[in-house]
């Protein structure tokens, strides 16, 4: 096993981090679930959780937007350490969660879910701009929530957040339960926001698509960053991200 305290330091050596997450732990009431997480991603990278589910994937997204109810340790934006801030003073850091369950008002025709948002930063992208990334978005405007298809949902909960002016984006499972086609679109998506120099840390169980769109992966277990796997080196470490991810 890797120590991941390690991993940060060599890391840190090319270049400062956008966020820096260090020992963190997490509890949901009295139940403990986060027992150190370490991990850190510059502007303009992509990087992953990667780990079985329990491991604590969701819960570490949740830790560093500030709501679970009670996280320790050092999670830090920009320079600016959140522990003991608001989660909306957090988000106002240009920080933004796409959550599992996507969270697309389904009374809501797409472009009114597309505006709900409120911005929480400069810079957001022009709606233009995401009909441009989106087109078929742009053809169902005025479809209403209940009509979207689970590939069109993913895709207006990632887009109504880049309205907001966040510019880290915490995406959780966006390929779950979508057609390989989809999942296809989605990853080409990434790389496009990558492109616009957007940073990611993107949760998945489907490590062949992490793969394809990710800069490095670290590894969750039990509450823990047990890992890290440069995306260049994934080939090589199979069999250990097999025994990882129980696969
Ligand atoms: N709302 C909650 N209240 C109490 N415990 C929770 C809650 N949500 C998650 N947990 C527990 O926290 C631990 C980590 O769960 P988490 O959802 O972060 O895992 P995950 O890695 O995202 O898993 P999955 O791949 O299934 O989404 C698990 O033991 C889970 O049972
Ligand atoms: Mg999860």
């Amino acid at each position: 096993m890797t120590d991941a305290a390690t991993l940060t330091r060599d890391t840190a050596a090319t270049g400062a981090p956008l966020l820096k997450v260090e020992g963190l732990q997490g509890w949901y009431g009295e139940s403990h679930v986060l027992h150190g997480i370490d991990f850190e991603v510059r502007q303009g990278e992509v990087v992953t959780l990667l780990g079985r589910n329990g491991a604590g994937k969701t819960s570490t997204l949740k830790a560093i937007m500030g709501i679970l109810s009670k996280r320790s340790g050092s999670v830090n934006m920009g320079g600016t350490e959140t522990i003991g801030l608001e989660p909306r003073h957090i988000a106002r850091l240009g920080i933004a969660l796409c959550p599992e369950e996507r969270g697309i008002f389904a009374s809501l025709n797409v472009e009114e879910n597309l505006m709900l948002p409120p911005k929480i930063a400069d810079g957001g992208l022009p709606v233009e701009r995401i009909y441009q990334l989106f087109p078929n978005l742009l053809e169902r405007k005025r479809s209403q929530g209940t009509k979207l298809s689970g590939g069109e949902q993913q895709m207006l909960a990632i887009a109504r957040i880049l309205r907001t002016g966040a510019k880290l984006l915490l995406l959780d499972e966006p390929t779950e339960g979508l057609a390989p086609v989809i999942v296809q679109q989605i990853g080409a998506t990434i790389r496009e926001l990558k492109k616009e120099g957007f940073t990611i840390v993107l949760v998945e169980q489907n490590f062949r698509f992490a793969a394809s769109v990710a800069d490095r992966h670290y590894v969750v277990d039990q509450g823990q960053v047990v890992d890290m796997i440069p995306n260049a080196d994934l080939d090589a470490n199979i069999d250990k991200l097999h025994a990882y991810l129980g696969v």
